[in-house]
């Protein structure tokens, strides 16, 4: 247990009740504060002198309180931190989890026939990233790639492929040639508005499980999933199951019948009905099932799959009412009151020039920002380090971790703006910057020649610069509960640039391996839990640590 749960654990037998500390704003205050204020009701008297009477009576190895004001604050012990923590930062194991539930991710889910856009990042990422974060905190998790697999667009390329292309050609050319046809379709439809019913009428067929309609699709599929698994292999993403819309489609009837008694008709279409917000729509007045009705199929299927205790849709704001229906429908029909559907929403990524839309044919390529940052940082290589070895190798994972940490970095809840300069940049709050610590960290052991041991003497890490490290490394545990907890990678992201930067102030300051042999011994200790945080850390980001760059 590390120091602010066990002060947590003593203040609650104290007061009788739970009450988070808080990390003072500077340091002078001690490394954690306990706020009065709600307190002194209990406690019938003034916050200052609840904080008084709780100091006098807190008492704990290695801690000392001082009373300010209306607030209690805690000194932890420098040696005493660092003896209790550094032998657990080195473990491979440090800060995993014990819990057991059943989680599953939702995240992905890329429309078939249309490219993986730059816009797909976000949920691809941040989704991976929180998948990775549950699974170390022991959870049972399954990662579920729900691509778009089905709507009436699928009509629309049936028909564009019949005259413009050939299944010869698709297969040559994979989404590449869906695109092409799928933007001349909606070009030719401005002068040609009989083409929408002939979409129409081949979605119907598809619907209808028409044999010729249904090997269209099949090859519309399967050429997407081949050209997304390349992105998903270079990003080192895999899932658990692959299952898209179209799966869903043949439990339509069972959803519906399931769902009856909450369903109505109106003008034609069938809805489920709301007081507080618009219907959702389950089957349109034209016949054809909805996204909403196979997101609820979905939900049925992997609740009698699964049996989950919570399922995390990581999909775009844009969505928001979307999942609010289907969420409700579903409350409406377990009859349980626990939410276990949640929608982590993310927000946009939005476009300084221009707007990006597939039926225009403006579209970033995921691919292309990958491909860019490689390239860059390959450049960086060779004029900063040209002996490196493996350069290709480090330039992949530096790029793509630059790529991904991007994305990670900014709260998932605001819009970002995409911005070459910054998704390639290699410095300030970036991957590639707390990969540069690591790869630091790695150098340092390299060199020591010695076996690195716990046998040290702690109380020689214990100058401001070290200790500051100590105490973000104790903190790990306790960030990678919040990130997890709220679903949050961004806190794992920014904590894992202040502990880099923490080392490099400490790396800047002191020497490590040309010191007397007992500091250099607990010095490199220190590097090693530090590498040991880093490399943990950005594994759960999804990004890769170099040894070397
Ligand atoms: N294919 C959808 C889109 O691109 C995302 C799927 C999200 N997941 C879900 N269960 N609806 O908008």
């Amino acid at each position: 247990m590390g120091f602010q749960e066990r002060i947590e654990l003593q203040l609650k037998k104290i007061s009788g009740q739970a009450i988070p500390l808080e990390i003072p704003p500077s340091p002078e205050l001690g490394e954690y504060a306990l706020p009065c204020f709600s307190l002194s009701k209990r406690f019938k008297k003034s916050p200052h002198d609840t904080a008084e009477d709780i100091a006098s009576q807190f008492s704990l190895e290695g801690v000392t309180t001082q009373v300010n004001g209306p607030y209690v604050n805690f000194f932890i012990d420098k040696e005493a931190l660092a003896t209790s923590i550094l032998p657990e930062a080195i473990k491979k194991t440090y800060g995993k989890g014990k819990e057991k539930k059943t989680v599953v991710v939702d995240y992905s889910g890329p429309n078939v026939a249309k490219h993986m856009g730059v816009h797909n990042i976000r949920s691809t990422v941040i989704g991976r990233a929180i998948y990775n974060l549950h699974t170390y905190a022991g959870h049972k998790t399954i990662g579920t790639n729900y691509v778009g697999d089905w709507g009436t667009n699928f009509g629309q390329l049936i028909v564009a492929v019949q005259k413009w292309s050939s299944e010869k050609k698709v297969k040559e050319c994979g989404v590449k040639e869906l695109n092409r046809v799928y933007v001349k379709f909606h070009k030719e439809l401005e002068k040609i508005p009989s083409l929408e019913a002939e979409a129409r009428a081949a979605f119907q067929q598809l619907e209808a499980e028409n044999k010729d309609a249904k090997k269209f699709w099949k090859l519309f599929r399967d050429v997407s999933l081949a050209d997304y698994n390349k992105i998903y292999q270079r990003m080192g993403i895999s899932f658990d199951e692959i299952r898209g819309e179209a799966a869903a489609v043949p439990e339509a009837e069972s959803t519906l019948k399931a769902l009856k008694r909450f369903t109505k008709k109106d003008q034609g279409a069938l809805v489920v009905p709301f007081k507080t917000m618009p219907p959702c729509l389950l089957i349109k007045s034209d016949g054809a099932s909805t996204y909403g009705l196979r997101d609820l199929s979905t939900a049925l299927y992997r609740i009698k799959k699964f049996s989950p205790d919570k399922v995390l849709y990581v999909v775009d704001v844009a969505q928001k009412l979307h999942f609010k229906q289907v969420f409700c429908v579903l409350k409406k029909f377990r009859k349980k009151n626990e939410d276990i559907f949640e929608h982590v929403v993310f927000g946009r990524l939005r476009f300084n020039d221009k707007s990006m839309s597939t039926r225009k044919g403006n579209i970033i390529l995921l691919e292309d920002v990958l491909e860019k940052a490689v390239e860059k940082v390959m450049n960086t290589i060779k004029e900063k380090n040209p002996k490196l070895k493996n350069k290709q190798q480090v330039a992949e994972e530096v790029g793509i971790g630059a790529v991904i940490f991007h994305d990670l970095f900014s709260d998932r809840a605001k819009d970002i703006v995409f911005d070459w300069d910054q998704v390639l940049s290699l410095e300030g709050d970036s991957g590639p910057y707390v990969q540069y610590a690591h790869a630091r960290c790695c150098s340092v052991l390299k060199k020591y020649k010695k076996e690195i041991t716990a046998k040290i003497s702690f109380a020689l890490l214990t100058n401001k610069e070290e200790f500051s490290v100590v105490k973000l490394l104790a903190s790990f545990p306790e960030i990678l509960q919040q990130a997890t907890a709220a679903n949050k990678p961004s806190l794992l992201a920014k904590y894992l640039v202040d502990v880099a930067s923490a080392f490099n102030t400490l790396y800047g300051h002191h020497t490590i391996l040309d010191e007397d042999k007992d500091i250099a011994k607990a010095r490199v200790f220190l590097v090693a839990a530090t590498k040991n945080v880093l490399s943990l850390g950005l594994s759960l980001l999804n990004i890769k640590t170099p040894e070397e760059m």
